[in-house]
């Protein structure tokens, strides 16, 4: 088994290429699309190097393996399989909570799908997987993100962003759903029981001055060494190292970029009317968005706001809504409209709620402005609408 190791400067990503120079099977671990963020251009430079080495060996690409979902740069996963439709594109069953955590935060539509199906297979722990003649053993070491799988393969681990240098540490922890004592035990119970002798192949590098960059170290050197994981560290030490270091960390650069793409595959999840891809980001530091007053229980006014395009939600019981509604509304009983509150369209929509009496009504329009919604109605019972029911 052979290992090519790909360095990206601009993001300090490493990709990996693991390959049986016998049989031709090749497998490529967390491989990079090129992303211009001032122009917003990707390019495929990162993964041409890739290409080339596996038309240099003829090598056939079995799988694409990503160790996460990466916060800094975006999977060059879906150009490698533009070139080789039928690699398998893998990464650990975790990801399934990472996009339930961000599919509201980059305002995906109810339609992203958040059961991992834009991947092509979903890894367990411990599992055996076959690419080819190479096999790999899975290893969930959740804590930089909850979806966090390293890679055995023969003697190389590919750790991600677990575990880095000895002299730099480990990977953050403070991503949602992130947990240093999680990490912790990833790495003592998980990639410290593995022989000294495993070779560790690392996600990234940031070398401090005088050293070049690098990739590749052992268990038992990171035992002896890790500056902030030794073999030694208790769990209260380190997760009140870790946690007072990520409170120093700046979000990187990429982040909302590439978080929305690399929980959709590596693909861009959003598109305008006319098909064109999109990124959507959320802007953070605003002042709450101030509820505009509509006069509520004025009937005259909510067909017209329906007319210009308002949503009507109807909060009142299944049995009730089914029994007759106003035709158009929304069906949302009103003690569920926190929990479902992202089928609803964007907070600036308008909306006009209605129940039997305007009492569950009434709650249902505190929640929603609660949740930024500005304009919201409480038009009071069915009965007030005045259209024909
Ligand atoms: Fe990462």
């Amino acid at each position: 088994m052979q290992i090519e190791l790909f360095h990206d400067t601009s993001t300090a990503t490493f990709s990996y290429v693991v390959f049986d120079e016998q049989t031709g099977d090749a497998l490529v671990i967390d491989p990079v699309m090129d992303y211009d963020l001032p122009s917003s251009t990707v390019s495929r430079e990162s993964v041409d190097r890739i290409e080339a080495l596996l038309r240099r060996k003829n090598l056939k690409l079995h799988m694409i393996l990503e160790t996460h979902a990466h916060a800094d740069h975006m999977s060059g996963a879906q150009f490698l399989k533009d070139s080789h439709p039928d690699a398998i594109l893998a990464i650990g069953e975790k990801i399934t909570e990472v996009q339930k955590l961000f599919r509201p935060v980059f305002n995906l539509s109810n339609d992203f799908p958040v059961d991992g199906s834009q991947f092509d297979r979903l890894l367990s722990d411990g599992e055996t997987v076959q690419a080819g003649s190479i096999e790999f053993r899975v290893i969930a070491t959740p804590g930089h993100t909850p979806a966090c799988s390293s890679y055995l393969i023969g003697d190389a681990l590919f750790a991600g962003d677990t575990i880095f240098m000895p002299d730099l540490g480990t990977g953050r922890c403070d991503f949602p759903a992130g947990s240093a004592e999680r990490l912790y035990h990833s790495i003592r119970d998980g990639i410290y029981s593995l022989p000294d002798e495993t070779r560790i192949f690392v996600g990234h590098d940031y070398p401090p001055e005088g050293r070049d960059v690098q990739g590749e170290t052992t268990v038992g050197i990171q035992k002896q060494a890790n500056k902030q994981l030794p073999a030694g560290r208790t769990l209260e030490q380190f997760v009140k190292f870790r946690t007072e270091r990520d409170a120093t960390l700046r979000t990187p650069k990429l982040l909302f970029s590439a978080v929305q793409v690399n929980i959709a595959a590596g693909q861009i999840p959003h598109t305008s009317a006319a098909g064109e891809p999109f990124l959507k980001m959320p802007v953070h530091g605003l002042p709450k968005l101030r509820s505009t007053p509509i006069r509520d229980r004025d009937p005259k006014l909510a067909v017209d706001l329906v007319d210009d395009g308002a949503l009507l939600l109807d909060v009142r019981s299944d049995q009730e809504f089914q029994e007759g509604h106003i035709p158009g509304a929304l069906h949302i009983p009103h003690d569920q409209v926190a929990d479902r509150i992202l089928e609803l369209p964007a907070c600036t929509q308008t909306i006009v709620v209605y129940c039997r009496a305007g009492g569950r009504a009434e709650m249902a329009k505190a929640v929603l402005v609660e949740r930024g919604f500005c304009r919201v109605m409480n038009l009071g019972g069915i009965d007030d609408w005045p259209k024909s029911i």
